[in-house]
C-alpha cells in the first residue's frame, strides 16, 4: 500500500467522501457524507458532529471506510437518512466487506461497490470542538486516523464541476436544515432553505447534469418530508 499521496491527495487539502462504519450491535452497515482533510503520508482527520451515527459507530469501533465516488447523487441517497418512510439509504447488497485483524481482534468494514478508491483507516486520536458559521453552531469529535489499508481501482480523479459543487452544498444544507427544524429555531430554517432553493435553481439552470439533477429531486423530497 503507497501512502496517500501516491495516491493523489495533498497535505491539508479537504475531500469529500462517503464513510462506511459499522456498530457492534446492529449487522446493517452505515453511510453517511464526510468531508476529511489530510495530515500527512499516514494521517488524515474526519469531523463527525455528535447527532451522527457515524459519530457514534467510530467511537465504538475505532475504524472506518473512506469511499471515493464519483457520483454526486450516491451522497444525496447517503446522507438524506429515512424520515417518514422515506428515503432508505444505500441497499445492503452496494456493500463490500475487508476483513482485518488489530491487536488478535477481527473487524469487518464495510465498504461500497461503487467507489473508485477506498481507503480503511483507524482511529489513534480524538479532540472535542466546536464550530460556529452563519448556519449555526456544531459540536463534533475530530477524529485522527492512521491508514491501515487501501484499494484504487483506477487512476483518474474526479473533479466535481460547478452543479456537483452546488449539488454537495444543497445536501449538506438539507441535513443542517433537518438539524434547525428538530431545534426549532425558525429564522435558521428560513434562511438555509432561501439558500437551498437559490443552489438548485442554479444547478438548474446549469443544465444537463443528470446526477446533479437527481440530487435536485432527492434533496427537494426530502425538504418536503422534513
Ligand atoms: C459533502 C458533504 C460533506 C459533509 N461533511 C460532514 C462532516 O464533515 N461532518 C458531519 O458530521 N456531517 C457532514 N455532512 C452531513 C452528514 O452527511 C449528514 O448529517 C448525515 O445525515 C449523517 O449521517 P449519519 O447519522 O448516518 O452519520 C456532510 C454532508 C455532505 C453532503
Amino acid at each position: 500500500m503507497g501512502n496517500l499521496q501516491d495516491h493523489g491527495l495533498y497535505q491539508d487539502c479537504l475531500y469529500e467522501v462517503l464513510a462506511c462504519t459499522i456498530s457492534k450491535k446492529k449487522e446493517y452497515p452505515n453511510t453517511s457524507s464526510m468531508g476529511i482533510r489530510i495530515i500527512d503520508d499516514k494521517l488524515l482527520k474526519i469531523k463527525p458532529y455528535y447527532n451522527t451515527m457515524t459519530h457514534e459507530n467510530i467511537k465504538e469501533c475505532g475504524t472506518v471506510s473512506l469511499n471515493f465516488i464519483d457520483d454526486v447523487a450516491l451522497f444525496a441517497q447517503a446522507s438524506l437518512k429515512e424520515i417518514k418512510g422515506g428515503f432508505k439509504g444505500i441497499p445492503i447488497e452496494d456493500y463490500l466487506y475487508y476483513d482485518y485483524n488489530y491487536r488478535r481482534k477481527d473487524y469487518k468494514i464495510p465498504y461500497l461497490k461503487q467507489s473508485w478508491m477506498v481507503i480503511f483507516c483507524n482511529v489513534v486520536n480524538e479532540t472535542q470542538i466546536m464550530k460556529q458559521d452563519n448556519m449555526g453552531t456544531i459540536n463534533a469529535t475530530e477524529f485522527e486516523l492512521e491508514v491501515i489499508y487501501s484499494i484504487k481501482k483506477k487512476e483518474s480523479f474526479k473533479l466535481y464541476n460547478r452543479a456537483e459543487n452546488l449539488a454537495l452544498e444543497s445536501i449538506i444544507l438539507a441535513t443542517r436544515l433537518k438539524i434547525a427544524r428538530e431545534n426549532k429555531d425558525d429564522i435558521l430554517c428560513s434562511k438555509i432553505e432561501t439558500r437551498i432553493n437559490e443552489y438548485l435553481k442554479m444547478i438548474t439552470q446549469f443544465g444537463r447534469n443528470s446526477s446533479a439533477l437527481k440530487t435536485v429531486n432527492l434533496v427537494k423530497d426530502y425538504i418536503k418530508l422534513l
